[in-house]
């Protein structure tokens, strides 16, 4: 400890990935902001030595769900351990999603969902405003959480038997009015027509293995849905966001949806991109149930394919762990099985083995999808996304060079398995920095109480 210390830490001569290159830098913190950058920077009350390492902005996750109802369940992780788990992953804000139960107003949903959070969360957290109860019937909601920093609402053109979905007449009401507001909509795409009509005749026929999740929710369901709000959307001129891309079609549908003009922002999620359908062919295939399903070999390439052009804007985990036991109450049944899978620890290893070791992206490509992109698009670019002086001291560090695999025993949140158990990964986490607190440094906790914050627009 320096007695004379400037800054509160410096993390000292590592490579720091930057928008668009990558530098050796010293990066100096105060008050829980980035002081300085630069060479020489020794006067701190902690300097980390990161020679060798890769020093990126914290991760942001868009897309998690913690302590979410899911057919006749929950998910695993609460704020508590799920920000833990995201910590452990190099993540230092998540952004969540409301619940609003029946006959709910929106503001008392985020009143409740905000109630979970604070206090517990250990990194920071955003919240997206879920439209799922009469939607229409909530409007001049809109433009108060607009003004009040919560700008980005989501839709679903599916779910409806859980009631969560909204028609899409409904849907072009309210994105006209959160558009009108400056807000962002976000839309789990999948048309329910397709996906009640083969789910129904699937059962219907006995068919319920967990390889008819895959049957029951086509790569043509995702990509009708896409199609019609994209339309919708340039219709109003307004921009959308389309989570959980998983396939080739809906990959596609929302490039032709941008060829058009539309503003249309596309997400994808690390189990679409390292693992496929043969998982449901496995023995307990059902804990890979999640939605949209995992795809084929070729819609793997497909998003792959999509990241290295700088197709994808962002890589949300939709984080969502079940047990084994919550997965296999129902024997397996893939329309009773709860889906979502574990993922917000994992993302930055699946993004850096399978994309930067492998040449399939740069250093500032990943950057732009671990959290820049997101920062931009989320409007919390003023504090979060990028290594400069003034943003938030939220740092990942990431040691390149060893080399192991996935496992559950190196997985902090609560689920009981890992789908990506047993797959090649290449670095690992050595720090996780939040507003200059470190949060974890290789595999030790450091801090006791949770420091997560709420971080508005
Ligand atoms: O199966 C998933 N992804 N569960 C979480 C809810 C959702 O649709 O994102
Ligand atoms: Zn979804
Ligand atoms: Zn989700």
């Amino acid at each position: 400890m320096a007695a004379d210390a400037k800054f509160d830490l410096v993390v000292r001569g590592g490579d720091v990935v930057l928008p668009d290159r990558v530098d050796r830098l010293d990066i100096a913190v105060r008050d829980g902001r980035i002081a300085a950058l630069g060479n020489g920077l020794n006067q701190g009350r902690m300097v980390i030595d990161a020679a060798g390492l890769l020093v990126l902005p914290g991760g942001i996750d868009p897309h998690t769900h913690m302590g979410i109802p899911i057919k006749d369940t929950e998910s695993a992780d609460d704020f508590a351990s799920g920000s833990l788990a995201a910590a452990f992953g190099g993540t230092t804000t998540i952004l969540d999603f409301t619940v609003q139960s029946r006959g709910q107003t929106l503001s008392d949903s985020v009143e409740e969902r905000l109630g979970r959070a604070r206090g517990k969360c250990h990194v920071d957290f955003g919240i997206h405003v879920n439209l799922t109860d009469q939607p229409e019937r909530r409007l001049d909601e809109i433009p108060r959480l607009i003004a009040r920093g919560l700008n980005s609402f989501k839709a679903f053109s599916t779910y409806k038997e859980q009631g969560m979905m909204i028609d899409w007449p409904v849907f072009r009401l309210v994105l006209a009015e959160i558009n009108a507001h400056g807000g962002l909509l976000m839309l789990h795409a999948e048309d329910n027509q397709h996906v009640s009509r083969d789910t129904a005749a699937l059962v219907a026929a006995g068919e319920t293995a967990p390889i008819n999740h895959a049957k029951s929710r086509t790569p043509e369901a995702e990509a009708r849905a896409i199609e019609t709000a994209s339309a919708i959307a340039g219709e109003l001129g307004a921009a959308l966001y389309v989570v959980h891309v998983s396939s080739r079609a809906g990959l596609e549908a929302g490039l032709a949806a941008r060829r058009r003009g539309v503003r249309v922002h596309l997400e994808t999620c690390p189990h679409y991109l390292v693992l496929d359908e043969r998982k449901y062919l496995e023995e307990s295939g059902h804990h890979w149930i999640t939605t949209p399903p995992l795809r084929s070999p070729d819609d793997v390439q497909a998003l792959w394919e999509g990241v290295q052009a700088g197709a994808f804007d962002t890589v949300g985990t939709d984080h969502c762990p079940f047990t084994k036991a919550q997965k296999d109450r129902h024997g397996g049944v893939f329309h009773l099985t709860p889906n979502g899978l574990p993922g917000v620890e994992n993302r930055l290893a699946v993004l850096y083995t399978h994309g930067v070791a492998r040449n399939r992206i740069t250093l500032p490509q990943l950057t732009a999808l671990w959290a820049g992109n997101a920062a931009k698009i989320f409007g919390i670019d003023h504090r979060k996304g990028r290594i400069a002086v003034g943003m938030d001291a939220d740092l990942t560090i990431w040691d390149p060079r060893p080399e192991g695999v996935m496992t559950l025993q190196s997985m902090h949140g609560k689920a009981d398995f890992t789908p990506y158990e047993g797959l090649p990964q290449q670095g690992r986490l050595a720090w996780t920095i939040l507003r200059g607190h470190p949060l974890v440094a290789d595999d030790r906790w450091l801090e006791p109480h949770p420091k997560g914050e709420l971080i508005e627009s």
